[in-house]
């Protein structure tokens, strides 16, 4: 397995492109299941996740090809004319949950889906009955059995009044897609507003969808009774924006995003500036240095958007273990998302878990170490606590990086970390 070594210390400088959402891509794919006609998906990322989700949609008979652009994207065309299975198997599901996204394009066009159930997962147990119950609330007949969600709606979805009782990315983008080939007004109230959520009702317009309320927590659906094709631009990846932030501030450089937008950060880039980073606009993505002085500690809680993503929760905790003074950082949304605090802690980090929240004491420096991590933002917390350490970190279990971070390495490097994927 593949190692990431780290020797930290080192001032980020440079500039760095951002890439396409993951998060947004993924669902984007799934809705080229809803239609005949071919999807172009353009600033698309290359990376484990967009494979597996192109693996699976090949299930169901999507044929994919992915082109590099010359801007440093991918353009993804996305083509099924003809939906010729819908079964997506454990094997594929329990790599990527994901995979749940094709439930509700695949129960909208073809009037069934086996989806596995996607198990265990390394931040929290993650149910998906809001998916199942959003689908039978649609009029779908569903059984589970073997591990298998079974959903069957023969005459077709017809329009119903959704409520969410918890704000769900997930459910609310199935729902969506499920809706917009649906007989008839489909209501989400408690809708996510995450910008992800918010790329894909455009896509979805573009296809010929009517959807009303688009950015708010009520959306509504008109059905119709086909969508065509559709040309999109996947959105920069806020979180990955978010985290390159972290990188530049916590090792006390001077970095450039490119291609991306302060907006699109907006509840972390409050924080750090509370923190004593400047985040600036500046032409077309955003400067982020240290003002004067050590970083303050600053108390943060994740929340559904606009409030403080739980995917930058972990990185946010990195940059707090440097800070003078406290900080409490509380996780709502998952609750198992502290991996990261005992690897921080083995680096130096002085870091208190009582529940949901991390007390996070600022020590002068971290060390290097050998350290690993069972998921994606906690993996990439590592590598940045190993930026900021003395002397050598090892990350452990580089997969993990690989399905959400497009040439990590090669980006950090190019800003002047001294950073190398260490083979087998
Ligand atoms: C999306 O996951 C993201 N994944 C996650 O990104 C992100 O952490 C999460 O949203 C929250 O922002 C993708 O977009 C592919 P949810 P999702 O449904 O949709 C509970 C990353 O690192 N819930 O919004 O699965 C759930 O347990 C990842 O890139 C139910 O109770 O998240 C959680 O507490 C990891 N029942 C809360 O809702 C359900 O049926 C929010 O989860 C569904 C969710």
């Amino acid at each position: 397995m593949d190692r990431i070594r780290i020797i930290g210390g080192v001032p980020l400088k440079g500039a760095i492109q951002i890439s396409g959402a993951k998060n947004a891509a993924l669902p984007l794919m799934a809705a080229s299941l809803l239609t005949d006609r071919p999807l172009l998906l353009s600033n698309v990322p290359d990376l484990a996740d967009i494979a597996t989700m192109r693996h699976l949609l090949a299930q169901h008979g999507v044929e994919s090809h992915m082109t590099a652009e010359a801007a440093g994207g991918h353009r993804l065309s996305l083509a099924v004319p003809d939906i010729t299975g819908t079964l997506a198997p454990y094997d594929i599901v329990r790599k990527m949950r994901a995979s749940i996204l094709v439930l509700g394009p695949l129960l909208a066009r073809a009037g069934r889906a086996e989806v596995s159930l996607p198990g265990g997962c390394a931040i929290g147990t993650r149910p998906v009955n809001l998916h199942i119950e959003a689908m039978r609330e649609m009029g779908a007949e569903i059984e589970i059995e073997g591990g298998y969600i079974r959903a069957r709606a023969e005459g077709g979805l017809r329009g119903a009044t959704v409520r969410f009782g918890t704000v769900s990315v997930g459910a609310t983008e199935n729902l969506l897609m499920a809706a917009t080939l649906a007989r008839g007004t489909t209501v989400i109230e408690n809708a996510a507003r995450e910008p992800e959520v918010v790329d894909l009702t455009r896509c979805l317009v573009a296809m010929g969808a009517s959807i009303g309320g688009i950015g708010t927590d009520r959306l509504v659906v008109e059905g119709r009774e086909r969508l065509g094709g559709a040309s999109h631009e996947v959105l920069p990846d806020r979180v990955e924006t978010g985290t390159y932030a972290v990188a530049a501030a916590i090792t006390g450089g001077d970095i450039t995003l490119q291609g991306t937008s302060v907006e699109l950060i907006g509840a972390v880039a409050e924080t750090m500036r509370e923190a004593g980073v400047l985040v600036e606009a500046e032409g077309n993505g955003i400067r982020v240095r240290r003002a004067n002085g050590r970083l303050q500690g600053v108390d943060v809680m994740t929340q559904p958007y606009p409030g403080f993503p739980t995917d930058m929760q972990a990185q946010i905790m990195t940059l707090m273990t440097g800070a003078e003074g406290a900080a409490m950082i509380t996780e709502t949304i998952f609750e198992n998302r502290f991996m990261h605090v005992p690897e921080l802690a083995r680096m130096g980090a002085s870091i208190t878990v009582h529940g949901a929240s991390a007390l996070v004491r600022g020590v002068p420096r971290l060390t290097g170490a050998p350290v690993m991590a069972t998921d994606l933002r906690a993996s990439v917390s590592l590598v940045l606590a190993g930026l900021a350490a003395e002397g050598e970190t090892i990350v452990n279990r580089v997969y993990h990086l690989d399905r959400g971070y497009e040439r990590l390495e090669a980006k950090l490097a190019a800003c002047g970390a001294v950073v190398e994927r260490l083979k087998g």
